[in-house]
């Protein structure tokens, strides 16, 4: 039987991921890496790791280069789908070393020791985001594939990086890698420092809701089951060396977002609390999935009126989910 390494699967997309599309593929197995950080949390996964005789968890580090290639000696790995990073803008703008560290150098040790101590035939598909692509104006057409990279923050810078080190490595030594560039994701067990968790959170505890500027910046919204089965499909059909977009067909203006989740939760505008703009704010994303539609024939299913209604539930019932990573912090 085949063998995924997987890393970062005790995060927000790894997780969903490991819930909805790992735990129904019998055909592998996977290998779950994760240095359990601020971001990852061991109990969103505990049980699913328990349960399924075909996930074992790692503990460890993707910084670390020994960690790295033992996993790789003890086991014929085919595939690593690769999710660890750190992942929030705000995080890397007050120390930014620690997103080349990982987001980077951790990227570097993988691909190194999937070259070396990998199949033959290993697939790298590696994680990444829009925000490479920079910013756009209002009337700007929506990134695709061939748009030029060019980041505004550390994150994104390092994410890019991380992206040009994966194209290397098929341009260079032809390793079968794919990269996927997708947008603002949503849903279950999303740490509460992400915009739509953190106004859940806070709307429901009465807290002021800081909003980034006048609001008007405008992403695009992905519900994360969506992204995880894009993530899928790219696994199974994307072509060596391609980048593949993938966005949720909803584009609204954070103001608008945070608006609605008030509504949905019951909660008075009042709430809302603008606050100094972040350094480098991107304007707008918007992503052209015309690619992924085509060649791996998939699309996103949710609606975003849809999604966020499941999001809010979720978060309602799961309170004691959020106290617990907030605790841990
Ligand atoms: N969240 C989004 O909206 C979004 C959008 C597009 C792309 N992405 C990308 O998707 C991936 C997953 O994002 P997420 O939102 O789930 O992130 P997250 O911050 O929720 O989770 C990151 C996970 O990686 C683990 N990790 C961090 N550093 C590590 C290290 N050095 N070694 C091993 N594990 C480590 C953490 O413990 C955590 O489990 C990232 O690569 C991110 O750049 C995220």
């Amino acid at each position: 039987m085949k063998t995924i390494l997987l890393t970062g699967c005790a995060g927000f997309i790894g997780a969903n991921f490991l819930k909805t599309i790992a735990a129904f593929n019998k055909n592998y197995n996977f290998i779950i890496l994760d240095a359990l950080t601020y971001a990852g949390h061991y109990p969103t996964i505990e049980n699913d790791i328990a349960t399924n005789s075909h996930f074992k968890f790692i503990k460890g580090d993707i910084r670390n280069r020994e960690v790295v290639e033992t996993i790789f000696k003890e086991v014929n790995i085919s595939g690593v789908i690769h999710f660890a990073a750190e992942s929030h803008v705000d995080n890397s703008i007050i120390n930014p070393n620690i997103f080349v560290e990982t987001n980077v150098l951790g990227t570097l040790n993988l691909l190194n020791a999937a070259l070396r101590l990998g199949e033959s035939d290993i697939r790298f598909l590696h994680i990444s985001t829009d925000e490479v692509y920079g910013q756009l104006k209002e009337a700007d057409p929506a990134f695709c594939e061939t748009t030029p990279i060019a980041p505004s923050s550390p994150y994104s810078a390092s994410k890019a990086a991380s992206d040009l080190l994966v194209r290397s490595y098929h341009e260079t030594y032809k390793m079968d890698v794919l990269i996927t560039r997708c947008s603002n994701n949503y849903g279950p067990y999303q740490f509460p420092e992400k915009l739509i968790p953190l106004m859940i959170h806070n709307a429901l505890n009465d807290k002021k809701l800081p909003v980034y500027g006048d609001g008007r910046n405008i992403r695009d919204w992905i519900y994360v089951d969506d992204h995880c089965e894009g993530i899928w499909q790219a696994f199974l059909k994307g072509r060596k060396g391609e980048v593949y977009n993938f966005g949720g067909n909803s584009e609204m203006r954070n103001i608008d977002v945070i608006k609605t989740i008030l509504k949905q939760v019951g909660k008075p505008e009042s709430l809302i609390s603008f606050v100094e703009d972040r350094k480098g704010h991107d304007w707008r994303y918007a992503i052209n999935f015309n690619k992924a539609k085509k060649e791996l024939q998939w699309q996103p299913k949710t609606l975003f009126s849809d999604g966020i209604k499941k999001t809010v539930h979720w978060y309602i019932e799961n309170a004691s989910w959020i106290n617990s990573v907030i605790k841990k912090q």
